[in-house]
């Protein structure tokens, strides 16, 4: 049987800077996955050009039952932390929006770093490795796997969410988590495309391909940024952000029209009298949407000094509230984050250590900390993954 210090379960983004992190203290440490390669998820991240971290990354941008978990890792351990690293390595990087740094090149690029520090730090990766039990014995963690039994002082569950299981997703953490007592919040794919409801899909269908710039709005939140109509629903960055705060069956308002107010509109008329109101949106939407818009509102063609009030008004108000009918969210297969997991309340904001077994540590996605897109949930995995290695 093969006795090290510390194994940890998962080799992905956490479970990586938790490894380099605890060897480099001089611990023994292996990394084992079940998958055939390490950090899957890093290499399809931000469209393959893995969007690392966010300059910006601060507690208000993670949401959890327990949001002060968060603050003191995302202090410890900063995204100016892992720009550092990842710079000493010469990554060549770029903001592609404010804040968002991504690989020039590709996320294989940023894997190679992490498992240039994995090497560097004496940690191993075992892949192709399957846990079938967990045992907590007085004398350490007994871990029986398909490549024979491990014993460990310290066990990191960084096993991540349960998103894209064809890229090794699975629900282990929250198994062994329950195993011994913890409780769990109400899971749920985030980060994810809409669906939308069959009737309405038909219209909508002639759309896909089109992006807009839109306010997406649920619960008292609102995102400003654009939205991709898609063959199933809606998708890009203002739909994926709103998912972590709007769940089917609850309001949902898209506005396709966020930078005019129904004045500004009716302004257009004296300013613009002979203009038409299909060329004040041609500005704004693309010709195929303003095209289906035109079957509701026919007068867009005519001269904006002919149209009323109401029509104003009525044309505002299915502008600003566009019904997309959204039915549900293409869930796990293609969702980027899990929200929900592991309660925080019953695991260290220091050490990452559960509360009611001593040497087990959490890290990552596993965890009820769930950041917005744009770097954010890259940024927990390291920083957690950091914290959780000074104490295992
Ligand atoms: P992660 O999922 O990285 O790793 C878990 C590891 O555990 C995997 O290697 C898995 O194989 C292994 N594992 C699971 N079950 C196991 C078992 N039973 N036995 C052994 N091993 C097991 N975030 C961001 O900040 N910027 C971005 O650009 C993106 N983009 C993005 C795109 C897509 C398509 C997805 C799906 C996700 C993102 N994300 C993202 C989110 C980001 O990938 C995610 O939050 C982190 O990878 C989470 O890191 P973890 O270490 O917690 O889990």
């Amino acid at each position: 049987m093969d006795k090290v210090d510390v194994v940890i379960i998962g080799a992905g983004a956490s479970g990586l800077m938790c490894a380099a992190t605890s060897a480099y203290r001089g611990k023994k440490v292996l990394v084992i996955d079940h998958s055939n390669k390490a950090g899957k998820k890093i290499l399809m991240s931000g469209g393959g050009r893995c969007n690392f971290t966010n300059m910006d990354a601060s507690p208000k941008h993670f949401l959890s039952d327990n949001p002060h978990f968060c603050i003191s890792a995302l202090r410890r351990f900063s995204s100016q932390d892992f720009v550092d690293l990842v710079d000493r390595h010469g990554l060549e990087y770029t903001e592609k929006a404010p804040g968002q740094l991504f690989c020039q090149h590709t996320a294989k690029d940023l894997l190679s770093i992490l498992l240039t520090e994995v090497e560097w730090s004496g940690a191993e990766i075992k892949l192709n490795t399957q846990v079938n039990s967990i045992e907590f014995l007085s004398e350490g963690k007994l871990l029986k796997t398909n490549q024979g039994d491990l014993l460990c002082d310290s066990l990191v569950i960084a096993t991540g969410g349960l998103s894209i299981p064809t890229k090794g997703a699975t629900g282990f953490g929250y198994e062994v988590a329950k195993q011994i007592g913890h409780s769990l919040l109400p899971t749920r794919a985030s980060l994810v495309p809409i669906t939308v409801q069959p009737d309405r899909k038909e219209t909508l269908n002639a759309l896909s391909g089109i992006a807009c710039d839109v306010s997406a709005a649920s619960n008292g939140v609102s995102f400003n940024e654009p939205m991709l109509f898609t063959h199933r629903g809606v998708s890009g960055p203002s739909i994926l952000q709103i998912t972590n705060f709007w769940q089917p069956g609850e309001a949902l308002q898209i506005n396709l029209i966020p930078e005019l107010s129904l004045e500004s509109l009716m302004r257009v008329r004296q300013e613009s009298p002979k203009k038409s109101y299909e060329g004040v949106l041609s500005t704004l939407l693309a010709k195929r949407l303003i095209d289906i818009i035109k079957l509701d509102f026919p007068w867009l063609t005519e001269r904006s000094a002919q149209i009323s009030n109401q029509q104003l008004e009525a044309l505002y108000s299915s502008l600003s509230d566009f019904d997309i009918s959204p039915n549900g969210t293409e869930g796990y297969r293609t969702a980027e984050v899990t929200l929900g997991g592991i309660n925080t309340k019953e695991v260290s904001s220091k050490t990452f250590e559960s509360q009611k077994q001593k040497g087990l540590f959490f890290i990552g996605e596993v965890l009820d900390v769930t950041g917005w897109l744009g770097g954010y949930n890259f940024q927990w995995a390291w920083a957690s993954g950091y914290c959780a290695g000074q104490y295992v």
